[in-house]
């Protein structure tokens, strides 16, 4: 029962980490056109706001990832399916820091990337998180 009650735990996170994950490159392509001003201003207290909730996203996904995995079955340890979701999930908890150097580089006016970088790397956690659910539901190794 405690086991059920982490995982819907963990999901809660995971969706929450995902929000901003998805977000934050979009406020990007939006930003890459304003230099200064108030806007501009306006821009890099939402890239900050949302870097925040969206770094809580992933520490609770982390934390009740690790706790669900730990009251599960032993059975978790020795599947190759989790060594290749937390591979997955390494790869993205670097997209979230990258994320961070952006969040930066806007703030102080060192962006040298175009909107259209920036709808790209868009797709890296769509494609992260398609292969992750695939991965925990259908354990295909
Ligand atoms: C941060 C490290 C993570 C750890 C240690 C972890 C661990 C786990 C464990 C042990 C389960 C239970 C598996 C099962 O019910 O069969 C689980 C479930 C799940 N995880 Fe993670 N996870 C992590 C990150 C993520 C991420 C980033 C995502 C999404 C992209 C994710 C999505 C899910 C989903 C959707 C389930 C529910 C699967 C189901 O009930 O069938 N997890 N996780």
């Amino acid at each position: 029962m405690l086991w059920l009650w982490l995982k819907a735990f963990h999901i809660f996170f995971v969706i929450a980490w995902f929000a901003g994950l998805f977000y934050l490159p979009r406020l990007f392509v939006y930003h890459v056109d304003v230099h200064g001003g108030a806007e501009h201003e306006r821009f890099c207290t939402m890239e900050r706001r949302l870097y925040v909730m969206t770094t809580i996203g992933m520490l609770g996904t982390w934390a009740f990832g690790i706790a669900t995995l730990l009251s599960g079955p032993d059975i978790y340890m020795k599947s190759g399916w989790l060594h290749a979701k937390l591979l997955l999930v390494l790869i993205l908890s670097g997209y979230h820091g990258w994320l961070k150097t952006r969040v930066r580089a806007f703030a102080q006016h060192r962006n040298t990337k175009s909107a259209k970088f920036y709808r790209l790397m868009n797709e890296v956690p769509t494609l992260l998180l398609l292969a992750i659910v695939l991965l925990v539901v259908l354990k295909p190794f």
